[in-house]
């Protein structure tokens, strides 16, 4: 409890679309808290295999890479890799594609996962998003969110952000990539995305932004002093 009122741990889960970067983002603004994007950092990673034409079944390439890979995300969000800052092409077509396979390997994740802990013991107070933050990274989060929203929404919300970026893509196309990516990320075996059980879940279907932000920042600031 002590640790709670301090350094609180908050750990916000759920799949592509839900909201949960921006949320995430505003909740640590307004609560003055570190935000980790975890999902970023196996973007990051999965770029760097891409480049270096990495074959995933090759455990000691893989393994090759792990230790030679340097990942550091700064306060606003922007992503490096061995120093050299890819915040945008992680976000590109070829990353998206294969994000989800690289993260289902469990080499990878036990690396990312080790810094992620290191991230949020350095922290004072953190507020991480990911699939897994809740379930394996921080299972000793003193808040636990998990976002949720229909498929049809979830895709909607995606293309638009696609859209507003200038990235024309299809319906079909953006709600085919997400159902694939779902479908890996829940049925691996190592750390699926899941909700924990004592997790807040929250549909954001038809909810706006603040109302999301707002419902997690008050059930926060409810239980600190
Ligand atoms: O932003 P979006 O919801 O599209 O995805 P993301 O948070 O950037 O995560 C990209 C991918 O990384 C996910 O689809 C998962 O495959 C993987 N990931 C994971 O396995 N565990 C995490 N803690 C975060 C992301």
């Amino acid at each position: 409890m002590s640790q709670k009122n301090n350094y609180p741990k908050i750990a916000i889960d759920g799949p592509a679309g839900t909201g949960k970067s921006t949320v995430t983002r505003e909740v640590s603004r307004r609560l003055r808290l570190k935000y980790l994007d975890t999902g970023a950092m196996y973007r990051a990673i999965t770029l760097k295999l891409l480049r270096e034409k990495v074959d995933l079944s090759d455990d000691q390439a893989l393994e090759d890479i792990l230790q030679r890979t340097v990942i550091k995300l700064n306060d606003k969000q922007e992503v490096f890799l061995n120093g050299e800052d890819v915040t945008e092409e992680i976000r590109g077509a070829a990353v998206n594609k294969m994000v989800s396979p690289v993260a289902a390997i469990s080499r990878v994740r036990r690396r990312l996962v080790e810094m992620q802990r290191a991230i949020a013991a350095e922290s004072g107070g953190i507020v991480m998003e990911g699939r897994d933050i809740a379930s394996k990274v921080m299972p000793d989060a003193d808040f636990k969110f998990y976002l949720d929203a229909t498929l049809a929404e979830r895709a909607r919300r995606r293309w638009k952000e696609q859209n507003d970026k200038g990235i024309i893509l299809s319906g079909e196309e953006v709600m085919a990539e997400i159902k694939n990516r779902d479908s890996i990320d829940s049925k691996r075996d190592d750390s699926p995305l899941t909700s924990v059980f004592d997790a807040i879940v929250i549909d954001t279907t038809s909810m706006d932004f603040e109302a999301v932000v707002d419902k997690i920042v008050d059930t926060i600031s409810a239980d600190l002093p």
